[in-house]
């Protein structure tokens, strides 16, 4: 964060004269009302959605448990779908581009419903009921939608994997989710090759126990080879095309479990937090509607994938409750040219890109004659997720993307949220590059001392909570309520019933939110969350490392790099001395190792042989040592906690 004052871009009159919150003192009367008329604000709000059972209480609340929309039943899908069969039965939902050129698909409301209710009839036919656990690991095409949508209609619960995680995170899972069944495709096109996928699901198929029983194969490329197991893999013809494009949506209660998504924290094990119903679907509607001031003609991209939460508030849920057409592409930003981005917004017209300021700095380094080249007339706002956007990031999107015309709505959330917590509102805030601005309506969001708890105002670095419970909030960890209550609502005495982020950050004079990031053993490394204690858990599964120590580094594109430091094993040290193994290629497997278990985005950015990792009396690694270390060059910080330091322990062979 920079000392001297942020630049402010007031709101754009173009933007405020049709906007759905068309100035300040709309969008902090919403604020206002959120929290002193808790119950009547919601009330009004969740008139969007269907029910078929009305709820009799909004909020139920006894930390660190939440009911909203207390004893109503609905349906998701009923109200992303079926609701605009009426109206916008013909209206394309989804323009999809894979990235071989000239692949070209669209789907009205009506096409995508038949193919969400041949998805549900597929799944039941495989014994798929309410409340049964369906593991997804697709490419970015409409099916994946589809199939997130028709788990909804059956009260199935999804639980999306990332196509960049390793068979090993797929096997972990489907243990921790109890999946009965999985729906895959036999691969993706990225950066103009074929990448499978099938074939890494049979691959977590023979690791640890599970309970799959059936896989379901989308073929993107019916042309490529894909190996499939009688009994247990049925093709998408004799599954889903065959199967009958009506099912009534199931109604469920608000409260029932709609998605389970894996992320990272402290320890090795990723989590599985879940969703609800009722106060999801309100959020992810509302969201929408507001920060991205959707329009009836508007063309809406979010360029997040599908397996992380974004892709789920902001393409599978958000848009489509909304009757938003939007567009999805399959593959690698930069393939077969470094501007596919921008071609794709001038052919196909998007008006909305919300995408992330990893993305953003790697268009960047390619140059404004890129984008230079294309109209990009058609943009009408701009969003940016994942990490803190850094100021030359964010300039560089308004004037070279934006053309100085579309507003920039930073949104600073987590899956934890399920929906932007701290965003401007195109039509009504005045923007700061780098801060997410204000909370939205219901956000009760405060910055205090880390130690005590206690409230430190603006101009004060410090934790980073939310004060209230709000619809979208996840509900729980998988198979683990306590550690849910311990690492969000009670973390220590000083937190006790309010929501930790685990971010840093800090209130500005005017009251806007600067998110510095982590205050944790997490990185965010292109945006995505990265637990130091997995990767270091998946290097030491390696033969000749014996302790190992993840740090995160500033990396230019990515944001976050990962460095790790590793103690090799006294055999690894003698093979080395008389010429079996050497260290270079122990540094590439250690890397390999790390995207084999948990995938090549997590690859470490560098891979250091320490001859001891500093530690301190009670045991602890000092990643903050390593880290000056990895940043610096060197350590000048305070040592005299360590148990046995010296310079000599830290030199790489
Ligand atoms: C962490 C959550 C939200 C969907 C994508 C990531 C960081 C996210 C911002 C932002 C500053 C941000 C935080 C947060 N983060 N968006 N706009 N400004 N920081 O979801 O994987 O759950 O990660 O991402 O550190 O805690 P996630």
């Amino acid at each position: 964060m920079s000392t001297h004052k942020p630049a402010k871009i007031p709101p754009f009159p173009h933007i405020a004269a049709s906007a759905h919150i068309s100035s300040e003192t709309v969008r902090q009367s919403f604020c206002d009302t959120a929290l002193s008329q808790r119950d009547a604000f919601w009330t009004q709000l969740s008139k969007v959605i269907k029910f078929h059972k009305p709820f009799n209480e909004v909020l139920e609340w006894k930390v660190p448990r939440a009911s909203w929309f207390k004893g109503g039943e609905l349906n998701v899908s009923e109200n992303c779908l079926d609701r605009h069969l009426r109206d916008r039965g013909d209206k394309t939902a989804i323009i999809w581009e894979g990235e071989p050129e000239g692949q070209t698909r669209k789907l009205t409301w009506s096409e995508l419903h038949a193919l969400t209710c041949r998805i549900s009839n597929a799944l039941h036919a495989q014994g798929v009921v309410k409340g049964d656990r369906v593991l997804v690991y697709m490419p970015m095409v409409p099916e994946t939608v589809a199939t997130m949508q028709a788990c909804a209609r059956l009260g199935a619960i999804h639980t999306v994997v990332f196509g960049g995680f390793s068979s090993q995170s797929i096997s972990d899972r489907l243990q921790d989710s109890g999946a009965k069944v999985i729906v895959t495709a036999d691969g993706t096109y990225r950066k103009g090759r074929f990448m499978k996928l099938k074939s890494v699901v049979d691959e977590a198929l023979t690791k640890g126990s599970h309970s799959v029983t059936s896989v379901l194969v989308f073929r993107r490329d019916a042309a490529q080879e894909c190996a499939m197991t009688a009994g247990r893999d049925f093709s998408w013809e004799e599954s889903v095309l065959k199967a009958s494009p009506a099912r009534a949506p199931l109604p469920l209660d608000s409260e029932d479990p709609l998605f389970i998504l894996y992320t990272s924290g402290t320890t090795g094990k990723p989590k599985g937090l879940y969703h609800t119903q009722a106060g999801y679907l309100l959020w992810a509607h509302w969201s929408t509607r507001w920060l991205f001031d959707v329009q009836d003609n508007d063309i809406f991209w979010c360029t997040a994938d599908c397996g992380w939460i974004t892709g789920h508030t902001y393409i599978a849920y958000g848009p489509l409750s909304n009757g938003l057409t939007q567009f999805m592409y399959e593959g690698a930003p930069t393939h077969p040219h470094k501007d596919r981005f921008w071609e794709m917004i001038d052919r196909h017209k998007i008006s909305t890109l919300y995408t992330s300021p990893t993305a953003i700095r790697m268009f960047m380094s390619s140059g404004e004659e890129l984008p230079a080249k294309h109209s990009l007339a058609s943009l009408r706002i701009l969003g940016s997720v994942g990490e803190p956007i850094n100021p030359e990031a964010w300039n560089w999107f308004f004037e070279n993307i934006g053309h100085k015309r579309c507003p920039i709505v930073d949104t600073y959330w987590q899956t934890e949220t399920g929906g932007a917590m701290v965003a401007p509102f195109p039509g009504a805030t005045v923007l700061k590059p780098g801060s997410a601005t204000k909370g939205l309506p219901g956000v009760l969001l405060d910055v205090v001392d880390p130690d005590t708890g206690k409230s430190l105002g603006r101009g004060k670095k410090g934790a980073l909570i939310i004060r209230e419970p709000w619809p979208s909030m996840a509900r729980g960890i998988w198979g683990d309520p306590a550690r849910f209550e311990k690492t969000y609502w009670r973390s220590s005495p000083a937190f006790d019933g309010v929501y930790l982020t685990g971010d840093l950050a800090m209130f500005d004079d005017e009251g806007d939110l600067w998110v510095e990031g982590r205050m944790d053993d997490v990185l965010n490394v292109s945006g995505h969350r990265i637990g130091t204690a997995e990767v270091e858990s998946a290097l030491v599964g390696h033969q000749d490392i014996y302790e190992a120590a993840a740090v995160g580094v500033p990396d230019a594109i990515k944001g976050q790099g990962i460095v790790v430091f590793v103690e090799l094993t006294e055999k690894a040290y003698r093979d080395i001395a008389s010429g079996k193994r050497d260290i270079d290629s122990i540094k590439n497997e250690a890397r390999e190792q790390v995207g084999l278990e948990i995938g090549s985005f997590a690859k470490p950015n560098e891979v250091r042989i320490a001859k001891a990792l500093p530690k301190t009396r009670s045991g602890k690694i000092m990643r903050r040592l390593l880290r000056e270390l990895a940043v610096n060059g060197e350590i000048r910080g305070d040592t005299s906690t360590l148990e046995d330091f010296s310079k000599d322990a830290l030199t790489e062979e």
